[in-house]
């Protein structure tokens, strides 16, 4: 039988796209406000005896949270054989340990939700800093993309003579994988992060690369002050305009006004819907569901 690709509310493009590509149904699911305050949700589909995909990216996940799990609880219980949560940008990687004395860790936290409400998540690049799968957080079977490269052939279409700048340690994965993939030079930044909209990096000589053009490459944009605090530095150097690629354009507020100037274009992933998008993720994404979820 046809899957089910069911879109929470602000997902409904993403779905359409990855219905098509894989060959699934696109349904509708109807949601309001009571009075109150209280989510009202109907399942426009009827998900007896199919597997369900509920897509969510979770760029903003607490207003979106209980939605989620109503959705996934009333398609199980209307007779769904799996349900799959396909979250291209999965939420709350970041907080993976306690910095400070009372700190929640919220990465484990949510993945002990989200393990007790769906059969199996597939997402893209998520944040994997000091954990080196998901299975150390998550109980459930997950399915782990890479956008890199995708952001690799972009940059080869779009970018003369790239030298591929990853603007902290953990960007090398990124950094490095997508140089190689292009037959581009690549460096790595070194960053401080000194508070939620605060970093300091620190660039070595890169005068040698003049000829060049800078292209950032994250797998987040969030503050935005990672990448604006590179983008600056490397002006100071003299070289050409950067460009940037990111998988996951959160962009909080004000972020993207402070970037866009600084950069001779941002292209991301449509991951997270936003009008810099250039890269699709349907094609990836169905072909992981149509190869099977953890099976
Ligand atoms: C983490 O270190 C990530 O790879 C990103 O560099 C980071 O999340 C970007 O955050 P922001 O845009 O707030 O500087």
């Amino acid at each position: 039988m046809q899957r089910l690709i069911l879109p929470l509310p602000g997902n409904e493009a993403f779905a359409a796209r990855l219905a098509a590509a894989c060959g699934g149904e696109a349904g509708r699911i109807e949601t309001r406000r009571f009075p109150d305050g209280e989510t009202y949700l109907r399942l426009q589909a009827d998900p007896a005896g199919r597997e369900v995909d509920l897509v969510c990216t979770l760029a903003r996940p607490d207003p979106q949270f209980l939605a989620l799990v109503f959705a996934a609880d009333a398609a199980r219980e209307l007779g769904a054989t799996r349900v799959n949560l396909v979250a291209p940008y999965l939420a709350y990687m970041r907080q993976d340990m306690r910095f400070h004395a009372g700190e929640c860790i919220s990465s484990l936290s949510f993945a002990r939700l989200l393990s007790s409400t769906f059969d199996r998540l597939l997402t893209v690049d998520p944040h994997l800093h000091r954990h080196a799968t998901l299975s150390a957080l998550y109980t459930i079977p997950t399915a782990t993309l890479q956008a890199a490269p995708l952001l690799a052939d972009w940059i080869a279409a779009n970018v003369d003579a790239p030298l591929v700048v990853g603007p902290d340690e953990e960007s090398e994965q990124w950094a490095g994988a997508i140089a190689a993939r292009i037959h581009a030079p690549h460096v790595v930044l070194r960053k401080t992060r000194l508070g939620d909209r605060s970093v300091d990096i620190e660039l070595p000589d890169l005068t040698a690369w003049r000829d060049r053009t800078p292209v950032l490459v994250d797998d987040i944009a969030s503050s935005g002050r990672t990448l604006a605090v590179a983008a600056r530095k490397l002006a100071a150097q003299g070289l050409r305009t950067p460009e940037c690629v990111v998988v996951h354009a959160l962009f909080a507020d004000g972020a993207w006004d402070e970037l866009a100037p600084l950069f001779a274009r941002i292209a991301s992933t449509d991951a997270v819907p936003h009008p810099s998008n250039r890269i699709a993720l349907a094609p990836l994404l169905a072909d992981a569901l149509v190869r099977g979820l953890g099976d």
